[in-house]
């Protein structure tokens, strides 16, 4: 890997606002932003589509060697990105909530971490990017210079999901939200392979109480610290 200095991971459990900050801080820094979850919901995607038996892991690795994924940049700020999935734009069907639970379970599986790390190794070879997701700073980059892992109340994580769904006009129940995100959490948590957790040398930054500004700030200050 060629320059991991210029490497910045960004880690923690759903719903934490890791994306928003991952987006500013790649911005601010003139790096690319890596959203390793997007990818691993292009695989869920793509793994239904062809109606993949997801048990089947002899199944499922035959089903990737024809997986092309081509991640598109944000349209802005406020915005994921977007993925390609065999030329076919699916960057809005990735977001739905049953993505973020089919994207956890496939996510367990061994060969589709093989897969999608080595494209994030690969892409992160360019160096200046912003990796976000659950494991970049353990698994996938586990020599980046700049570490991070976001944490919050999972009770809190449920209302931002809740507040951000609805500016998007799009209504939902607390309580089911704040179930969805417990139960992410533990199957990312749990799992053998790559489980969220926090990297021996990531700063931690408790999100609960303070604002997104705020989260920016002290990772952008840390960085800086830390370049001298
Ligand atoms: O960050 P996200 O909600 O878009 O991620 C969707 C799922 O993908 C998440 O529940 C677990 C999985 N994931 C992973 O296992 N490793 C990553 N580095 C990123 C995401």
């Amino acid at each position: 890997m060629s320059d991991l200095q210029d490497i910045v991971t960004i880690d923690g459990p759903s719903g934490v606002g890791k994306s928003t900050i991952s987006r500013r801080t790649a911005a601010a820094l003139g790096f690319t932003y890596l959203d390793t979850g997007a990818m691993y919901r292009a695989v869920a995607w793509f793994l239904e589509s062809e109606q993949v038996d997801v048990t089947d892991e002899t199944a499922v690795q035959k089903s990737l060697e024809s997986l092309e994924i081509e991640l598109l940049p944000a349209a802005d700020e406020m915005s994921d990105v977007g993925v390609r999935v065999a030329g076919k734009d699916v960057s809005r069907e990735i977001r739905m909530p049953e993505m973020s639970m089919a994207a956890s379970r496939v996510s367990a599986l061994n060969v589709v971490r093989k897969r999608l790390t080595a494209m994030q190794q690969e892409i992160g070879r360019r160096g200046k990017i912003v990796a976000e997701g659950r494991d970049t700073g353990t698994v996938v980059f586990p020599d980046a210079a700049y570490k991070f892992y976001l944490d919050a109340d999972p009770g809190e994580r449920a209302r931002r999901r809740v507040a951000q769904l609805r500016e998007k006009g799009e209504v939902q129940d607390e309580a089911e939200v704040l179930a969805m995100i417990l139960e992410r959490d533990k199957n990312d948590s749990e799992r053998e392979l790559a489980p969220l957790a926090v990297a021996a040398d990531a700063v931690v930054i408790d999100t609960t109480k303070i604002s997104i500004n705020e989260v920016g700030r002290a990772i952008l200050d840390s960085i800086r610290k830390k370049k001298g």
